[in-house]
């Protein structure tokens, strides 16, 4: 969970990794560091603390010259964030540098043999034992060391290294961990996500699992560990740079909610068939040829779905939809339970595996959990060429762009979109759901980017809204089905940003027990846009507003009775009942983010998480 970047060219190296790095912070910033070749050492500097911290200490060492270097941004794994273990980590002699995203889970076993041979170790690190081991195993190659080296790694990992006195090349590994290679004019990149080399190249080559790179500056080779020459296409990045800055917003998080309208668009972009569905052999909507076929899809006994967070909040939605209509059992469950239980999944059975960056760990184990035992995957990701999709049947990818702040929005509701795609191509594939209300939901599709700018038009009251609950420790959320659903997500927002306490309940389940925490002025936000659903939860919104609870009402325009149970309201736009969680999540987004400004959080960088998660 920490980012990575390496140069090597004819520029300075220095300017480019930082910039890099920034670009990475989201990935992780309790401490961050860089080393460069030249003098007969790798000139290392790093710091605990954010990029500016490391800027800082450069600026005052006198920054190294070189046109060769490797960076660091870091989350710590193993040992807490301090100078001593920021990364790159170096061999006894300081000749070699290494950066590392992951984790090697054997690495207090090599490093008691390490340092009964005579290693001096300086950090706590997993990470230094690549960098004594390689040294150890050096004979004058460093390519030679790090493929020696490499199978004696347990664990999964990204890593670069740099040895100063072999200063035209940098050499790389992939195990499991993103990494890619930016092609240059006589000069090429390391880093671990793309937009950290954007701004000098858009071709790009995304290293698969199993990869070993050796990088100069006019040449990339790519092998497999042992040696055997592999062939990696170079694809172009379509990005524009300006997505992948704040575009005049204070935080990457309200640019990010504000760009939702675009990406739904995006999402729906070329999937849609004009006129609708016509019957199960078209389904009205496109995704690639594979397994989600019409007989394919008409043949499938069970639906599985994992994910992990925000993406998991998709993936229950998205259960509810693929029940309601494709009428098939449906099994969601959170990535990091789901890979170790003894999974009743059969050949045969699908499952769609949910995830933003396409590269969290435990959700790509459990993908491998269910591929092993004859599971076909459909994944829904944001990331082209991630893990996630490389390893799927078929990809819905949710085109959402880079998501920065590690607060997930934009990437959400593209998920929640790409669920009812998928449902309802399942439904009338299936013969299941009749292709004339197939249609209705299109067309709402279509209207949906519209109806989100109008939810956006509601900011400034959100704004006011987050503000006063800014000054609550506990806030609940209460839905039943989609709502309920949504409400998960909702918690999860305002909690990760502001550290206020949140809970999302079933609202049929809050007189067994939560009830109890319901006092005056309590703030309940009760979703309630689900017609079938409306009258239950409006009988737990009285038993709330009872015991002198604050409740604030999600519903629908039209429903003016209400503004009758609760204390205030927030009105969505009308559509179809299973395109309003989309609508929902819209001002619990803004009600978190306003609420975490108020108390002064971080927003993009909340304390203690990371954008991606690829550790256990
Ligand atoms: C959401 O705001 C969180 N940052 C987190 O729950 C996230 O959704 C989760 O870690 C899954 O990430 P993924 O979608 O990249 O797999």
């Amino acid at each position: 969970m920490c980012g990575i970047v390496g140069y090597i060219g004819r520029r300075p190296a220095l300017p480019v990794i930082i910039d890099g790095l920034k670009r990475l912070e989201y990935r992780g910033y309790d401490s961050a560091g860089v080393a460069v070749t030249g003098n007969g050492r790798a000139g290392v500097t790093k710091t605990e603390g954010r990029i500016d911290a490391l800027i800082a200490k450069l600026a005052r060492a006198g920054a190294p010259q070189s046109t060769v270097g490797i960076g660091h941004t870091r989350w710590a794994t193993h040992g807490r964030p301090s100078d001593a273990n920021a990364h790159p980590h170096t061999d006894c002699s300081g000749q070699l540098a290494v950066v590392h995203n992951g984790v090697i889970e054997n690495y207090l076993i090599l490093r008691q043999g390490l340092e009964a041979r005579g290693h001096k170790f300086r950090s706590e690190t997993d990470t230094e034992v690549i960098a004594h081991l390689i040294e150890e195993h050096y004979n004058g190659d460093l390519v030679e060391a790090v493929r020696k080296v490499t199978p004696l790694l347990a664990g999964y990992y990204a890593f670069v290294v740099l040895r100063t006195d072999e200063p035209d090349r940098l050499v790389a590994v992939r195990r499991e961990n993103p990494l890619i290679v930016g092609l240059g004019d006589d000069e090429n990149f390391l880093a671990s996500d793309i937009p950290a080399i954007l701004r000098y190249t858009r071709r790009v080559v995304v290293l698969e699992d199993g990869d070993f790179v050796v990088v100069e500056r006019s040449r990339v080779t790519v092998t497999d560990f042992a040696g055997n020459p592999v062939e990696r296409r170079a694809m172009d990045i379509e990005w524009d740079a300006e997505a992948a800055e704040k575009g005049g917003f204070p935080h990457f998080m309200l640019k990010e909610i504000f760009e939702q309208p675009g990406c739904l668009k995006q999402t729906l972009a070329g999937r849609l068939v004009n006129g609708g569905p016509k019957g199960p052999s078209e389904t009205g909507i496109i995704f690639d040829k594979g397994i989600l076929d019409t007989e394919e899809v008409a043949a499938l006994d069970r639906v599985f779905v994992t994910a992990c967070g925000t993406a998991f909040h998709a993936g229950l939605v998205g259960k509810h939809l693929m029940e309601k209509l494709a009428r098939l059992p449906v099994e969601a469950d959170i990535a990091s339970e789901f890979r170790y239980r003894d999974l009743l999944l059969s050949r045969g059975d699908l499952l769609v595996v949910v995830s933003q960056s396409g590269e969290t760990l435990d959700t790509l184990a459990a993908q491998r959990e269910a591929v092993r035992r004859g599971g076909r995957v459909v994944a829904i990701t944001n990331v082209v060429g991630s893990s996630v999709a490389r390893e799927a049947d078929e990809v819905i990818y949710t085109r959402a762009g880079p998501e920065i702040a590690v607060c997930s929005t934009k990437a959400y509701t593209a998920q929640l979109l790409a669920f009812v795609l998928l449902a309802t191509h399942m439904g009338v594939a299936r013969g299941t759901y009749p292709a004339d209300r197939a249609a209705e939901i299109l067309h709402e599709c279509r209207r949906l980017p519209e109806l989100t700018e109008r939810v956006l038009g509601g900011a400034p009251a959100m704004e006011e809204l987050g503000e006063r609950l800014a000054a609550w420790e506990d806030v609940f959320y209460i839905g039943r089905g989609l709502d309920y659903a949504v409400a998960m997500e909702g918690q999860l927002k305002l909690k990760e940003i502001s550290y206020i306490h949140a809970e999302a309940l079933a609202a049929g389940e809050l007189k067994h027990g939560t009830l109890a925490l319901i006092d005056k002025g309590v703030p309940v936000i009760a979703l309630v846009t689900q017609p079938d659903l409306r009258e239950k939860t409006i009988s737990n919104v009285q038993v709330v507003k009872a015991r002198g609870g604050h409740v604030i009402a999600v519903a629908v325009e039209g429903d003016d009775e209400i503004a009758g149970h609760a204390d205030e309201v927030i009105y969505l736009p009308k559509t179809h009942p299973y395109l309003e969680p989309v609508l929902a999540a819209i001002p619990l987004q803004l009600i978190a983010y306003y609420a975490a400004v108020k108390r002064g959080c971080d927003v993009d960088k909340p304390r203690n998480l990371a954008k991606s998660v690829t550790v256990e």
